[in-house]
């Protein structure tokens, strides 16, 4: 049988018929030039925009620049650098609301460290009781799932919608029984992600508005989605929106924020008070009043200086338009799934087991994957991903934050997670799983496209997969 590793043209054919199919190519390969030209020079094959974006050269200068000429004082007083560094970041607020096309009468913005800092806000302030229901998707990162510890602290019910394999987009059956399950009057929060950091299955928006028709709170994990992707807060309006700019735009890292509507932020009880949070605290009197609106969610001093360039990166990607990127990332995409879905060994057996759909029309640019040697068996990822590093290519291997997609997509048993979790180790691993799960993959290979990526990034990680064929 003739290998179908040979299908791969050569590199200057194939880039030619893409291009010509994606006339649009030419101002990313402009773009890739100017403000991206050091992966170039360092002959960076980068594959892991889920994980964190590249920022653009001009970003750095402008922001720099800004730095370089201002003078900028901590925001909490009236004096001029301080009110300097007040009007930035006031002016970012506004930046993300007109992003993201929401409304500051619907909408406040709160900047919090990164996404996990902007769940967290939730977690510890969400009215949970023992009437109360926390569901969430299976396909969750960690940062969602850690919600369930407060949850669970505080009596709530908890449940999770299953996926559907192959596809491991979210049983929608279940999704309904669960959002009918429990009383209209209760306290209860759905969270799910808007692309999944995992299999790169976008979710449907629409179950914003179909749980809220339930009487749910909903957060929306939009961190993966967001860098690839419009989300217009006037059409879809989640109670709650967590996302990370260095996600976005690469650069600042440490920055992120919670857009929560005005409404359900009233809903929330801080466990505390810090610096910056409050209208007045007294020690004599021993009480406190929160500031209203974002003020009262923001501890201490938010990153002055860190936060102008969160709207220098808006800027950059609006320049670009956020409905290109996500076409551009499609393109590209759709090539890479083409290109892997096709590798088998000269016996047939496929190389590679995708996971997610195979196609790009409920999916971003997000392949995570394992590879299979011609007798089926399971090639390690963590000397996949050693071999890759070896020739310059970043990509990501584990499980990436998010255990259920893994579960679910590798088709552990509950038997078999009860047993692992049932030994008497002070603290587990994911070694200690792997044991316990012999035979079956404990985590993955992903490769996430972004902004930057450029067609020779997919056409490199197509040829190192045709290198495993046999
Ligand atoms: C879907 C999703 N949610 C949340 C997070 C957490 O983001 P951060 O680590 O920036 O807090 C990530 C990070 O990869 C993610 O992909």
């Amino acid at each position: 049988m003739v290998k179908q590793a040979t299908l791969l043209a050569d590199f200057d054919e194939a880039y030619s018929c893409f291009k010509s199919n994606y006339p649009d190519f030419e101002r990313f390969e402009t773009l890739r030039h100017k403000e991206y030209a050091r992966l170039d020079a360092g002959g960076h094959i980068y594959l892991d925009y889920t994980g964190g974006g590249l920022y653009a050269q001009k970003q750095l200068d402008q922001h720099f620049t800004l730095l370089k000429e201002g003078v900028f004082g901590n925001p909490h007083s009236i004096n001029p650098s301080s009110s300097a560094s007040t009007k930035l970041v006031e002016q970012c607020r506004e930046d993300i609301l007109n992003y993201f096309k929401a409304s500051p009468k619907d909408y406040a913005v709160i900047f919090t460290p990164n996404a996990s800092g902007a769940l967290k806000l939730v977690a510890e302030s969400y009215p949970f009781c023992p009437d109360g229901h926390y569901l969430l998707s299976f396909d969750n990162h960690n940062s969602v799932l850690g919600i369930r510890e407060y949850a669970r602290a505080k009596g709530a019910r908890l449940d999770y919608v299953p996926l559907d394999v192959p596809d491991l987009t979210m049983n929608e059956a279940e999704l309904d029984r669960l959002l009918g399950s429990s009383p209209a009057s209760a306290e209860k929060l759905f969270a799910y992600p808007a692309q999944s950091n995992f299999s790169g299955v976008k979710h449907s928006l629409d179950y914003i508005a179909k749980a809220q028709a339930e009487g749910w709170d909903v957060f929306l994990d939009a961190a993966a989605f967001v860098p690839t992707n419009p989300l217009d807060l006037s059409q879809y309006k989640p109670d709650f929106v967590g996302v990370s700019f260095y996600k976005m735009f690469g650069y600042p890292t440490g920055i992120g924020c919670l857009l929560a509507r005005r409404d359900s932020l009233k809903k929330l009880k801080r466990p505390w008070f810090a610096g910056g949070t409050i209208t007045l605290s007294s020690v004599m009197g021993q009480r406190h009043w929160l500031a209203e609106g974002s003020e009262g969610f923001e501890d201490g001093t938010v990153n002055y200086l860190m936060i102008p360039a969160v709207s220098l990166g808006l800027n950059h990607l609006k320049s670009l338009g956020i409905e290109k990127i996500q076409e551009h990332v499609n393109q590209l995409g759709g090539w890479l799934l083409e290109q892997l879905c096709r590798l088998r060994h000269a016996n047939g057996q496929p190389l590679i087991r995708l996971y997610g759909p195979c196609n790009m029309k409920k999916r971003g640019a997000t392949f995570s994957m394992n590879f299979y040697d011609a007798s089926d068996t399971l090639m390690d990822h963590r000397q996949i991903e050693q071999i890759a590093s070896d020739r310059g290519m970043s990509l990501r291997t584990g499980c990436f934050c998010n255990p259920g997609t893994g579960e679910s997509a590798f088709g552990f048993e509950q038997s078999e997670i009860d047993t692992c979790f049932a030994q008497p180790k002070p603290r587990l691993t994911i070694d200690d799983l792997r044991v316990c799960v012999d035979g079956k993959s404990s985590g993955a290979v992903r490769v996430s496209l972004g902004l930057a990526s450029h067609f020779k990034d997919v056409y490199a990680f197509a040829a190192f997969a045709r290198e495993f064929l046999s």
